[in-house]
């Protein structure tokens, strides 16, 4: 149990990881497109840290408390009013599917707020489980609603 819970770590943590170096590479956007960028790259360093202590089996409410804050001030409604339609210029991922499909990017934003509001109040087990929903709806919503650079 311990070494899954490792491994669960670990994994969650390389893939974070992969994602800030994504973000490093983005410098050269601007605006709107540059501010949700920053947004998502504030909710990829709490995420990593999520994970770590997630991995490790330790508890720190504070630190949870803190990294869940930052998702769900992200999530929900925020993370929306950051893709205006067609905002799609310089080095923007974001595919047009976001607007020809707003319902579900809309439904994803949401649940993951809610999965963050509820992460801190709940017992140590129901958040691991919380957090790998966090995880899965990240992902998620990337494979269904960002491009891939050339
Ligand atoms: C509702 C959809 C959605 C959710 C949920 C979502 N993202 Fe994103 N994310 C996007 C889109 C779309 C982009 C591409 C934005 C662009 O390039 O204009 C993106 C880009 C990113 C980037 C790259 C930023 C950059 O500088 O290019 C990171 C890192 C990231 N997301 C992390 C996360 C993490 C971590 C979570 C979950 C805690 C998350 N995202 C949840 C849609 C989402």
């Amino acid at each position: 149990m311990r070494v899954r819970s490792v491994l669960f770590g670990i994994t969650l943590a390389a893939s974070m990881s992969a994602a800030v170096a994504v973000a490093l590479a983005h410098g050269g956007a601007t605006g709107i497109v540059r501010e949700r960028m920053d947004a998502m790259t504030e909710m990829a360093r709490s995420a990593k840290v999520l994970a770590k202590l997630f991995g490790s089996n330790s508890n720190d409410p504070v630190v949870i408390e803190e990294a869940a804050g930052v998702i769900q001030r992200h999530a929900g409604g925020a993370l929306l009013s950051l893709f205006p339609e067609d905002s799609i210029k310089g080095p923007s991922e974001a595919s047009p599917a976001i607007w020809s499909d707003w319902q579900e990017f809309s439904a994803l934003a949401l649940d993951l707020r809610a999965l963050a509001t509820a992460l801190p109040d709940a017992d140590q087990t129901t958040q691991k489980g919380i957090f790998t929903e966090i995880a899965r709806t990240c992902s998620g919503c990337h494979e269904r609603f960002r491009r891939t650079m050339p």
